[in-house]
């Protein structure tokens, strides 16, 4: 293995010189420059695994730096050196491109871990083709989810990924870490709607034995279950506000301290976090600190609705019965044209999570190997009803209405009656909360803004459970 070769800057003489032992001892070459200027003419005439950037320097700021790597040695990690406690430079930088931030006064167990994973990312091959992630799409905006998951992937950034239920937004998650240097060590997903409160803290951040009525043993937390590698927090919108207080403190000072412990553990973990809310307008409500919004969205991801990218229902199609077929090991199926058609008119308001259940029923109800356009069971379902579920704010519907362009004359004209069209409706809006919330019913109720007994009451009416 060739020695890898660093370029320092910073004016301080006493932390460049901390700096170039540390790397040093970890058989790194280092080149030290004290301005941008220099720093400027090193990094044209040499190659370079790595840059530590001190962010206020003499001639200008590190964040210039930054950008002047990112446009003519888009390859190269850099990481800022930030003074204590300012956060803003940090996250700005990493909006800029830098992978990474270390705040002064300098850790070296943290500077050892950052250099380190620098180094991993460097080695990862370039620009792997778009086909190495599991995210299936041609359309423009799959395309370019997938850049940008390529290009973060190397990042230490924090990154919020947006998008509706069932849109993708955890293989998005999944992939950003696969093709990181942290791609070797645990992706942990944790559902913050899912922990119960009072056993929140102690999942997180672990706990020592006795420390609590029932604490029987140590336990470790997810951060130190993660360590090395990424921490994706979904539906984060669901965290109470004394959690989020302390998930801020452990993202900030990079340490969680377990309950009952002493110490503080530092730990180096990725964060990565989801919601199918719209994070920004819980924030303006006053249900989500301001203070973690904007550390955690540093990057941003949007993953769009399969509405929006209708194109890439035949592909996805295609996958999702090869994979279902594949796992019973029957041959896969096709689908005829008008089943094609239906699909691709189709709303998914639970988008390919919707369309993976719609496949799977319908895969089990065709008789040959042919999927007709019945199988799929989405009669009086397409795009006609949409402004009908929209008014009926299904969770993670967060398009605004659009124009709304149908002629309910004319679609009710091609039912028997004016009660078996809105039978449809109401079971297509039914089945769409429900499978949006994963067949639990009280959270289809909830949802829907109706009591349980209510839900129960019209899925019994429509045929769709029993008395
Ligand atoms: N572009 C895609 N290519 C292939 N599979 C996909 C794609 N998008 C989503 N899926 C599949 O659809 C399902 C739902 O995706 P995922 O769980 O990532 O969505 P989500 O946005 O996290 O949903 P939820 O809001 O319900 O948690 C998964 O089985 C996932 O593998
Ligand atoms: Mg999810």
């Amino acid at each position: 293995m060739t020695m890898k070769r660093a370029l320092i800057i910073d004016d301080e003489p006493d932390i460049r010189e901390l700096l170039e032992i540390t790397l040093g001892r970890m058989q790194i070459t280092t080149d030290a420059a004290a301005n941008i200027a220099q720093a400027k003419s090193h990094l044209n005439c040499n190659h370079y695994d790595l840059c530590l950037t001190d962010m206020r320097l003499p001639d200008g700021s590190g964040l210039e730096l930054v950008e002047y790597i990112q446009q003519q040695h888009p390859g190269l990690p850099v990481a800022v050196i930030t003074a204590h406690g300012s956060i803003d430079t940090a996250i700005e930088s990493m909006k800029a491109g830098a992978f990474d931030f270390i705040s002064k006064p300098v850790d070296l167990a943290t500077l050892r871990r950052l250099v380190n994973t620098a180094i991993e990312s460097a080695q990862l091959p370039p620009q792997e083709p778009p086909q190495t992630t599991p995210i299936i799409g041609h359309s423009k905006a799959i395309q370019d989810l997938i850049r940008s998951i390529q290009k973060l992937a190397r990042s230490q950034a924090p990154v919020y990924i947006s998008g509706e239920s069932g849109s993708g937004k955890e293989l998005v998650a999944r992939s950003i870490h696969d093709l990181g240097p942290r791609s070797s060590k645990p992706f942990i997903a944790v559902n913050c709607g899912a922990i119960p409160r009072e056993l929140m803290e102690s999942e997180f951040f672990g706990h020592k034995k006795g420390s609590f009525t029932g604490a029987h043993q140590d336990k470790t937390g997810l951060f130190q279950a993660a360590e090395g590698g990424t921490l994706f927090f979904d539906e984060v919108a669901d965290l109470p506000i004394d959690m989020q207080v302390k998930l801020l403190r452990a993202i900030q000072e990079k340490s969680v301290r377990p309950i009952g412990a002493a110490e503080e553990i530092t730990t180096d973990v990725r964060i990565l976090c989801a919601t199918h809310k719209n994070l920004e307008k819980e924030v303006a409500e006053g249900r989500f600190r301001q203070d973690l919004f904007y550390r955690l969205n540093v990057i941003q991801l949007a993953v769009a609705p399969l509405r929006d990218r209708k194109e890439d229902i035949p592909l996805l199609t295609q996958h999702l019965l090869q994979k279902l077929a594949t796992e019973i090991g029957l041959p896969t199926p096709h689908l005829s044209p008008a089943a094609q058609k239906r699909l691709e008119e189709y709303h998914f308001p639970g988008n390919v999570r919707e369309l993976e259940n719609v496949l799977e029923r319908a895969f089990t109800l065709c008789d040959s190997d042919t999927i007709e356009a019945e199988d799929l069971q989405l009669r009086g379902s397409t795009n006609s009803i949409r402004p009908v579920i929209e008014a009926g704010q299904l969770p993670g519907s967060q398009t605004p209405a659009r124009n709304n362009t149908v002629d309910y004359p004319a679609r009710c004209a091609e039912y028997p009656s004016l009660d078996e069209y809105l039978q449809d409706v109401e079971k297509e809006i039914l089945c769409s909360a429900l499978e949006q919330a994963r067949w639990n019913k009280t959270l289809a109720a909830k949802h829907l803004g109706i009591s349980f007994r209510s839900l129960r009451y019209r899925l019994q009416k429509l045929g769709l459970e029993d008395e």
